[in-house]
C-alpha cells in the first residue's frame, strides 16, 4: 500500500493523506538554520545547535504524536468555525485534496476545507538564519468569506534539555516583546544572551497572543485553542510561563480571490555592546534584523529565494545524474539518496541524539562515513569537517567518541576508546583527497584534542589514526575492540548488571583484552588507504613499515577471524569467539563478512565467497539482510547492548541497514553483480514503497533499522534519515554497480551491473570537468571484457584521465 507517489522530474515526493504511518518527514536549512517539517506541519527549528540554539519545543514521546509545530488556523468568522489546513493540530475536520510536496530543501502543504484552499510552502533561504512560511488562501466559494488566520508556534527557552526539566526557573524566565506586529523571544537576553528569536507576519495584524495559556485557555490543546474559538487574540505578554508566538489576520476575500501572508520564523543575534536600543534600557536592539523582516516580507522576494534554494540543489545533486532501466536507482541516486546524504552530513545521526537536541555531539566515525556519501557535492565543506573533526583526536591516536560542532570539541560525556574510530579518518582524508586531488591537506596543520601548539599536519594525525590500531593488538594479533567498534552494542569489556548504567562507557572488566576481527578488516581497508595516499606524498619509509603491519592484520583475520564458512566477528573478553558456529546464538554476523571482503581478504582463496554465501543463507531476508543470526533470546553480560534489545530489534538481528551496502560492496568486489544489485535492491525505499504499511517510515529516504526475523513487526523501519546507510548506499550503488569511481589520477569507470540490465547513461562532474558516460551492454554477454573509449579513442584499461576544468568528455564503456 502506497500514501503517496515519487514526482521524479519535479524532485518531490507527493504525501497524499495526513495519516501516514509515522510522521514523514523533511528538513529545512542546509547550514546554520536548520528545521525539521512532518507532512502535518510538526516539528522544530534550530540554530546550529538543536539543544543549545533551540528555537521551538517539540515533546518526543507526545500524544497524539507530532504535536507541537508550525500551525496556522484558518477561522471562518461568519459560522465561528476552524481548522487547520496541514490537519495537525486540528485532525477531527475532514480536508479536501490534501497533499504535501517534500522537495530539497522546502515542503509544501495544501488542501482545501469549506470551500477555503490553502497551500503552504515552508523553507529556509540561502544563507539565512530564518524559515519562511509561505501561506496562500484562497476562496473558491461563490459567496466572499470573512475569515481569521491564527499562527501559532511554541518557543523554547533555548536549552533544550533545561527547557523541559528545568522547571521551577524556566516558569519564571520567559520574556517576550512585541513591536509592530512582530513577536521577539527573548529569555535570558536580559543577562547573558545576545541571541533572540522572532516571528513576524507580512499582513496586518488584527492582534497576537505569547502566553500560551491565554491563546490555548487552560487545561486545553492545541486542537482547540481558546484565542481561535472566540475569534480574537487577547493580547498576551508572556511574563514567564510558556512563551509562544501567534498573530491573528483577518482576510475578506472575495470569490476566487488568493492573498499571500508570509509568516517569518527566525534567530538573531547582536554584538554585545549593542544588545539594547535605546543603550542603557532593556529594549532589544531590532536594528538589525529590522531590514531582514522587511526584506523576506515581501513576496517577490520570497519567490526569488525560493527559485535560488531550488537552483542550488539541482547544481548540488547533479554532480552525478543517472539514467539506469530501473527508476528506483535513478530517483535515489539522483535526488533522494544524495539528498539524504547531505542532511545526514549535516546533522549526524539519529543515535547521537544531535538533531532531537537531547544528547551531544556528531559522532566522530559516523561524520567520517557520512562524508563519504557527499563529497562531490560539497568538496569545500567536507575539507572544513575534515579538519574540525580531526582537532578532536588525541595525542594517542584515538578520538573522542563524538564532538560538538558549536564547540568544536570533543564530548567528555562519552569520552574515547572505541577503537574503531580513528581509522574512519583515514577513509574520509582519501575520499576527500581523491575527489578533488588537493593533496594541500595533508600538510594542513590541525591541533590535537583543541590543544594550542600541539599542531601537527593531517598526514601526522593519519599516522596516529592507523598507528593506534597497531599499538593495540591482542592475544591473537587481531586488533583490541575497547569500548566497542563499529557495533556501538557490541560491549566485550563491559560486564553490566545495573539498570540505566551506559554500556559503552562503564569498562569494568580490567586488561580489555577483547578483539574484533571488524576492526581487523577495517585496519586492512584503512591502510591501503593510507598506503596509497603516504606514496603520493612520498613518504616511502611510512609505506614499507605499515604494508608489512597490513598483511601482519590480515594474516591474523584469515587464521584466526576464519570460522570456516564465514569471518567470525570477535573474541570475548575470556578469548572465546564471537560470532562463530559454536556459539549458540549470534552464530554469524553481517559485519565483519562486509568489511572483510571489501578490504580484499580473502578473495584469492575462495573465504569471500563462501563469506558471502552465508551471508545469502543466513542473513537475508526480503525485508533486508540482518545483523546476526540466530538473534539473542536472553542477556549475555558478557556481550553487552547487543544482546538487551529484544530478538530481531536494533543491533540484536534487525536489518541494521548501515551494513547492507557493505555486503553489495563486497558482492561487487567478489564479482557477484547479480547477487550485489539483489542486495543493494532490498533496502532500497523506494523499492519498499508499495509495503508503506509494513515499512511504515518514508519510503523516499534510507531508516536506520527494520525489524529482522525474528521481531513480531519484521519489516517496520525506524529512525528514519539520519543514518550510515545514507552515505554507504550511496558509494555502493555510484561507485561500485555503477562503477563511477574518482580516483586520484583519473575517473575510473567499471560497471558491474545486474544481467537483465542492458546498460545505463551518466553524468559526473568531477575536479572541474564533465564526464558523458555511456555504457552499453547486451543482456546475454559474458561481459568478461571491458573496453573504454574516451571521445571515440579507446584507452587501455579502465581508468579515464583528468580532463581540464570546463572541459566535457564522452566516455563510453563496451561491456562484452
Ligand atoms: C546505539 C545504542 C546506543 C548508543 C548509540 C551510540 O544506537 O543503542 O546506546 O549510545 O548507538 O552510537
Ligand atoms: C548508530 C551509531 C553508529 C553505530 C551504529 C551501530 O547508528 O550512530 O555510530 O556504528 O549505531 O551500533
Amino acid at each position: 500500500m502506497r500514501f503517496g507517489y515519487f514526482d521524479d522530474a519535479a524532485r518531490e515526493y507527493v504525501i497524499l493523506r495526513p495519516d501516514t504511518p509515522l510522521p514523514w518527514i523533511n528538513y529545512l536549512g542546509s547550514h546554520g538554520f536548520y528545521g525539521l517539517i512532518s507532512n502535518t506541519a510538526g516539528g522544530f527549528a534550530f540554530y546550529r545547535d538543536a539543544r543549545l540554539r533551540r528555537l521551538t519545543r517539540y515533546r518526543y514521546n507526545n500524544v497524539p504524536t507530532d504535536a507541537g509545530g508550525r500551525y496556522v488556523y484558518v477561522r471562518d468568522n461568519a459560522s465561528g468555525h476552524f481548522w487547520s489546513p496541514t490537519w495537525q493540530p486540528t485532525p477531527g475536520v475532514g480536508l479536501d485534496d490534501y497533499s504535501c510536496r517534500h522537495g530539497l530543501g522546502y515542503s509544501r502543504i495544501a488542501s482545501r476545507h469549506a470551500d477555503i484552499a490553502v497551500e503552504t510552502v515552508y523553507f529556509v533561504p540561502l544563507q539565512q538564519t530564518l524559515e519562511v512560511w509561505r501561506t496562500r488562501v484562497t476562496n473558491v466559494r461563490e459567496q466572499p468569506a470573512d475569515l481569521s488566520l491564527f499562527s501559532a508556534v511554541e518557543f523554547c527557552l533555548w536549552d533544550a534539555i533545561d527547557d523541559s526539566t528545568n522547571f521551577q526557573r524556566n516558569l519564571s524566565t520567559g520574556q517576550v516583546e512585541v513591536a509592530n506586529g512582530v513577536i521577539y523571544h527573548k529569555t535570558e537576553y536580559r543577562e547573558r544572551r545576545d541571541h533572540f528569536a522572532y516571528f513576524a507576519c507580512s499582513a496586518e495584524v488584527a492582534g497576537f497572543d505569547t502566553q500560551r495559556d491565554a491563546f490555548l485557555g487552560a487545561y486545553r490543546g492545541w486542537d482547540r485553542p481558546a484565542v481561535v474559538e472566540q475569534g480574537s487574540s487577547s493580547g498576551s505578554v508572556a511574563h514567564g510561563w510558556a512563551p509562544i508566538g501567534s498573530h491573528q489576520v483577518r482576510l475578506q476575500l472575495e470569490p476566487g480571490e488568493t492573498r499571500e501572508i508570509i509568516f517569518l520564523l527566525g534567530y538573531s543575534e547582536n554584538p554585545t555592546t549593542e544588545k539594547f536600543d535605546p543603550p542603557g534600557s532593556q529594549t532589544l536592539n531590532k536594528r538589525r534584523v529590522r531590514p531582514v523582516i522587511e526584506r523576506f516580507s515581501q513576496a517577490a522576494e520570497v519567490k526569488d529565494a525560493l527559485t535560488e534554494l531550488r537552483g542550488r540543489w539541482s547544481e548540488t545533486v547533479e554532480s552525478l545524474q543517472v539514467q539506469t532501466p530501473d527508476p528506483h536507482v535513478d530517483r535515489m541516486v539522483n535526488v533522494w539518496n544524495a539528498y539524504q546524504c547531505m542532511v545526514t552530513f549535516n546533522l549526524s545521526r539519529s543515535a547521537s541524539y544531535f538533531e532531537s537536541g537531547t544528547g551531544r555531539g556528531m559522532g566522530f566515525r559516523d561524520s567520517n562515513q557520512d562524508l563519504l556519501g557527499c563529497v562531490q557535492m560539497i568538496p569545500d565543506r567536507a575539507r572544513e569537517r575534515i579538519l574540525d573533526l580531526a582537532a578532536t583526536q588525541l595525542e594517542s591516536g584515538g578520538a573522542y567518541h563524538q564532538y560538538q560542532p558549536l564547540t568544536r570539541r570533543g564530548n567528555d560525556a562519552i569520552g574515547a576508546g572505541f577503537n574503531d574510530d580513528p581509522l574512519w579518518l583515514v577513509l574520509a582524508v582519501a575520499a576527500y583527497v581523491k575527489e578533488t586531488g588537493d593533496l594541500t591537506i595533508l600538510d594542513e596543520p590541525v591541533v590535537f584534542d583543541h590543544r594550542p601548539g600541539s599542531e601537527a599536519p593531517i598526514y601526522e594525525h593519519l599516522r596516529r589514526c592507523v598507528g593506534y590500531t597497531l599499538e593495540r593488538l591482542g592475544p591473537h594479533g587481531l586488533p583490541l575492540i575497547g569500548r566497542a567498534d563499529w557495533n556501538d552494542c557490541l560491549n566485550l569489556n563491559c560486564f553490566s548488571e545495573m539498570p540505566g548504567e551506559s554500556f559503552q562507557t562503564t569498562e569494568n572488566r580490567s586488561g580489555g583484552v577483547a578483539e574484533s576481527v571488524f576492526i581487523g578488516g577495517l585496519f586492512v581497508l584503512a591502510a591501503d588507504e593510507f598506503v596509497a595516499l603516504a606514496t603520493r606524498a612520498g613518504y616511502t619509509e611510512d609505506v614499507t613499515e605499515l604494508c608489512s603491519a597490513r598483511n601482519r592484520v590480515e594474516q591474523a583475520v584469515l587464521e584466526h577471524g576464519w570460522d570456516g564458512d564465514w569471518f567470525l566477528r570477535a573474541y570475548d573478553h575470556a578469548g572465546t569467539p564471537v560470532g562463530s558456529n559454536q556459539n549458540d546464538e549470534g552464530k554469524i554476523y553481517v559485519e565483519p563478512q562486509g568489511m572483510c571482503v571489501m578490504a580484499g581478504i580473502g578473495l584469492e582463496d575462495g573465504k569471500a565467497e563462501r563469506a558471502l554465501h552465508s551471508v545469502a543463507r543466513q542473513l537475508t531476508t526480503p525485508h533486508g539482510i540482518m545483523l546476526l543470526q540466530p538473534a539473542y533470546s536472553r542477556y549475555h553480560v558478557e556481550l553487552g547492548e547487543i544482546s538487551s534489545y529484544p530478538p530481531g530489534y536494533n543491533e540484536n538481528a534487525s536489518v541494521f541497514c548501515h551494513t547492507n551496502p557493505w555486503i553489495t560492496i563486497a558482492n561487487v568486489r567478489a564479482g557477484r553483480a547479480d547477487r550485489a544489485f539483489e542486495s543493494y535492491l532490498l533496502i532500497n525505499p523506494s523499492a519498499r514503497e508499495d509495503q508503506s504499511e509494513v515499512h511504515r517510515s518514508e519510503p523516499y529516504v534510507y531508516p536506520q533499522t527494520i525489524a529482522g526475523r525474528d521481531a513480531p513487526t519484521h519489516g517496520e523501519a525506524k529512525n528514519s534519515w539520519l543514518t550510515g546507510t545514507a552515505a554507504w548506499s550511496f558509494v555502493a550503488i555510484s561507485q561500485w554497480i555503477l562503477g563511477i569511481k574518482p580516483e586520484y589520477d583519473g575517473l575510473r569507470v567499471e560497471p558491474c551491473l545486474p544481467s537483465h540490465w542492458d546498460g545505463f547513461q551518466a553524468t559526473r562532474r568531477f575536479r572541474g570537468a564533465s564526464y558523458s558516460i555511456v555504457v552499453p551492454c547486451a543482456t546475454d554477454a559474458s561481459r568478461k571484457t571491458v573496453q573504454v573509449s574516451v571521445d571515440g579513442r579507446p584507452i587501455e584499461g579502465t581508468l579515464v584521465p583528468l580532463a581540464p576544468a570546463g572541459a566535457t568528455v564522452n566516455v563510453e564503456v563496451r561491456l562484452s
